[in-house]
C-alpha cells in the first residue's frame, strides 16, 4: 500500500491514459496518411522540397567527407568521354544536352532537374562524384558505381560541371 503513495494515479486511471495516448496516436497516424497523397502528378509542396533538399544535403556532404577519392586530372579526353557516357546512361532522364529532361524525368518524382541549374551545380566535385555513384535513394536517381569505373564516374563529373558554361540549349 505504501508504493500507492508514490503513485498517485490508481491502475484503471493509469490504463485509460495510456490507452488515451494510443489512440490520439493512431487516430493522427491516421489522418496523417489520408492526407498523404502517393500521386506523382502535382509539383511537390515548398515544406517537402525543403525537407528533402536539407537532409539530401546533409547526408551527401557528410558521406562525400568521409568517402574521400582522389580525383584524377582532368582533359578535353576526360570531357569526350564523359560525353559519351553521359549519352549512353544518362540522357534518357536527363536529355541529350543534360538540362532538358525528357518526358520519362519530367515524370518522376522528384522531378529531373537541368544539371546546369545552380542547385546541381554547387555541388562540389567530391559530391557530384558521391551522387552519380552512389545514387539517390527513393528517387529514381539510380547508383552508377555498379555498372562505372570510378574513372568513368569522374569523366561524368566533368561532363556536368561544363554544363554550367555552355551555352544554354538553343542559344
Ligand atoms: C532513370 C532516370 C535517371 C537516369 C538514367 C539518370 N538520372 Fe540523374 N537524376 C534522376 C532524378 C530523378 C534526379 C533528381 C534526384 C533528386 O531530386 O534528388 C537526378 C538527379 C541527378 C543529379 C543532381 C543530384 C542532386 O541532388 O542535385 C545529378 C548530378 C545526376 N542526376 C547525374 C546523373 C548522371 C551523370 C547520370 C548518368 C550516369 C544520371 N544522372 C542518370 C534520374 C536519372
Amino acid at each position: 500500500m505504501r508504493a500507492a503513495r508514490y503513485f498517485p494515479a490508481t491502475n484503471t486511471e493509469m490504463k485509460i491514459a495510456i490507452f488515451t495516448l494510443v489512440f490520439l496516436l493512431i487516430a493522427g497516424a491516421a489522418i496523417a496518411a489520408a492526407q498523404f497523397n502517393l500521386s506523382a502528378y502535382n509539383e511537390p509542396s515548398r515544406f517537402e522540397a525543403r525537407v528533402a533538399t536539407m537532409g539530401k544535403h546533409w547526408i551527401v556532404s557528410r558521406s562525400a567527407r568521409e568517402h574521400p577519392v582522389s580525383e584524377p586530372a582532368s582533359g578535353p579526353s576526360s570531357l569526350d568521354s564523359g560525353g559519351m557516357t553521359f549519352n549512353g546512361d544518362c540522357a534518357f532522364c536527363h536529355g541529350q544536352d543534360g538540362r532538358t529532361p525528357t518526358d520519362v524525368g519530367q515524370a518522376m518524382y522528384p522531378r529531373v532537374p537541368s544539371l546546369a541549374s545552380p542547385e546541381v551545380q554547387q555541388w562540389s566535385d567530391a559530391e557530384l562524384f558521391w551522387i552519380i555513384r552512389n545514387g539517390n535513394r527513393y528517387t529514381g536517381m539510380g547508383a552508377f558505381g555498379k555498372t562505372l569505373t570510378d574513372d568513368q564516374i569522374w569523366d561524368l563529373v566533368h561532363y556536368v560541371r561544363s554544363l554550367r558554361d555552355a551555352a544554354p540549349a538553343g542559344k
